[in-house]
């Protein structure tokens, strides 16, 4: 085992020799965050992509938010140090599935979460996340829309709009097995905490929350409200964050189990490897990147 502060050290040592930067996303290993230049939300980090300079960005999150990374930067190297780093949610949809449906639904926009493949992208109109799935939806100009993969995000979305949804059937592995009853447990053991969770919840555990966020909407909300606890129903990794910018406040998980095996899959030997290595690279083909590009920057102007 390698001590902690020396990798760190090794790492900032060589993003300055290789003029590298580093995105982290809100669930990753504590560690890991410590050394990125910017910790966010997939939004954040998606614009982060697109707006810094350096010759090489490692992406220590999954694979799809490299992927957004090397469509948005295609003169950069991207590199994720965890190769197998996925989100299984982002293979509930496929391009045969979604043309099928657009087939079925002709006048329906596809607005796709940005938790999919870049070729699911580059059949999609526009892209969103979590932080504006609802002004996405809202913003195109059709009235039916096909929402993929996330059912729950989709289900969210539709409280706010007067379209009609078609959500996919896709969810997510950790979001998804929260349940209303451990927000119950939850407010019994926190009497007066704040219950926070992620529009990746379920409609009836959303219905328990006090309110609903991105990650870092949720470490804003947390910052800015004048409660001191908060009952987080999200990935725990989100904890870290927490601690370190808002000491004064107690932030208790809705379940201890909440962890994405896939974003705990990048350390920190991983990111110094890739570092000296410039390996694993993410590349998208040119005629994908272009397309699944339309449909990012469209959200991204919004
Ligand atoms: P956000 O950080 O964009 O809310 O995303 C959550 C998530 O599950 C990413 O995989
Ligand atoms: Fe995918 Fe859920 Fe893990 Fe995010 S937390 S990467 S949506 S499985």
């Amino acid at each position: 085992m390698q001590d902690t502060a020396l990798l760190q050290e090794e790492i900032l040592r060589l993003k300055e020799q290789k003029n590298a930067i580093i995105l982290a996303h809100n669930y990753q290993r504590g560690e890991v965050q410590d050394i990125a230049d910017v910790t966010g939300d997939s939004l954040e980090l998606a614009r982060a992509a697109a707006g810094m300079d350096g010759d090489v960005i490692v992406f220590c999150g999954v694979d799809f938010m490299a992927e957004t990374a090397a469509i948005l930067s295609p003169e950069k190297t991207v590199l994720l140090p965890a190769p197998d780093a996925c989100c299984p949610m982002a293979g509930m949809v496929t391009v045969d599935e979604l043309r099928f449906t657009r087939a079925r639904y002709p006048e329906a926009a596809v607005v796709c979460y940005v938790n999919t493949t870049a070729d699911v992208k580059a059949e999609s109109d526009i892209c969103c996340t979590s932080a504006n799935a609802v002004k996405v939806v809202n913003a195109v100009h059709e009235d039916t829309v096909i929402f993929v993969p996330d059912k729950n995000l989709g289900q969210y979305a539709a409280r706010f709009t007067d379209k009609k949804v078609l959500p996919w059937e896709g969810f997510c592995l950790v979001h998804d097995r929260y349940t209303p009853a451990d927000v119950s447990l939850a407010k019994q053991a926190h009497p007066g905490a704040v219950a926070l969770v992620h529009p990746e919840c379920r409609p009836e555990v959303i219905d328990l929350a006090d309110h609903v966020a991105s990650t870092s909407g949720i470490i804003s909300h947390v910052k800015s409200a004048p409660e001191n606890e908060f009952i987080i129903g999200t990935e725990n990794g989100i904890l870290h964050r927490l601690a370190r910018e808002c000491p004064g406040k107690r932030c208790y998980p809705l379940s201890d189990t909440a962890i994405c095996a896939n974003m705990k899959k990048t350390d920190l030997v991983k990111v110094r490897d890739a570092l000296v290595t410039l390996q694993p690279r993410i590349t998208v083909p040119e005629e994908i990147a272009t397309r699944a590009r339309g449909a990012i920057e469209r959200m991204l102007a919004l």
